[in-house]
């Protein structure tokens, strides 16, 4: 079967939504195997893959080169292209014509921007235009430089409060969904509560209806601290390091390649 955003917003209070970020063809069939019905092609991929020390430089042409790569990945799940800084910031026509590339030209089923109630009108015309839209409020990475750091969101009252309005007006807007990233697990569940739209929390608590995380962080892969709401499922950075450094070790003394793998 293959996930809509509809289906996805349907399991609102029915089950948990897990939703994981993926890159490629080869991450994002890992994904779909595990059964997971919703990839986020994040703009993450920045700074996982790409060695960007912020999400601001991904341009577009690398957003739909690797939203591309993931589609060919997937059968049924969910694809979400993650709209880059300035794909969309400076106007709805410049959004309605790069979440068209995404769905057009990568194959992506819906997309992602961030912001709250100044967005509402984005996201309305994106909707209304066939453009399944995820909201992203509380830490929205694209604006780290007016944030002064990656830090968590809503903990005076009044942060709180506009961040519920936020959350109200991205719903209204149209918004299948919406991500919760980094604020307290308290806000994280009173949101989630006052939507009929499922939440999809990163570091916003077990009351949010869904889960995402960075693959590359789930996985352990970088070696890096990772942020505290990073669970890691695996720690696979010290296995790739042996591996890599036995296959110098038997390159160089001749062990590698045996009778076993040659012709
Ligand atoms: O870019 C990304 O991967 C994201 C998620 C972590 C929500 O925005």
């Amino acid at each position: 079967m293959k996930w809509t955003a509809a289906k996805i917003k349907a399991l609102k209070g029915e089950r948990k939504i897990a939703m994981l970020t993926a890159y490629d063809a080869l991450t994002a069939s890992l994904v779909e195997d595990a059964g997971i019905p919703a990839v986020l092609v994040g703009d993450s991929l920045g700074m996982a893959v790409l060695g960007y020390e912020t999400t601001l430089p991904v341009s577009m042409e690398e957003m739909l080169h690797h939203t591309a790569a993931v589609s060919r990945g997937i059968t049924n799940a969910l694809i979400i292209a993650d709209m880059p800084f300035m794909s969309y910031q400076p106007s709805v026509a410049l959004a309605l014509e790069n979440a068209g590339r995404f769905l057009k030209e990568a194959r992506a089923d819906a997309v992602k921007i961030e912001g709250g109630a100044f967005r509402a009108e984005m996201i309305e015309s994106l909707v209304e235009n066939g453009v399944p839209v995820l909201g992203h409020i509380g830490l929205t990475p694209q604006s780290v430089k007016e944030m002064g750091g990656y830090k968590v969101q809503g903990k005076t009252s009044e942060q709180a409060r506009q961040l519920m309005d936020d959350a109200m007006a991205v719903e209204q807007a149209g918004a299948f969904a919406l991500v919760l990233e980094c604020v307290p697990a308290e806000l994280g569940e009173m949101i989630s509560n006052a939507l009929a739209i499922p939440t999809i929390g990163i570091g916003a608590g077990a009351g949010c209806d869904g889960q995402v995380l960075v693959l590359t962080d789930l996985l352990g892969v970088s070696g890096k601290p990772a942020p505290k709401f990073v669970k890691k499922f695996a720690t696979l950075h010290p296995l790739i390091a042996e591996a890599l450094a036995s296959y110098k070790t038997e390159v160089e003394s001749g062990a590698f390649p045996s009778d076993e793998h040659q012709y």
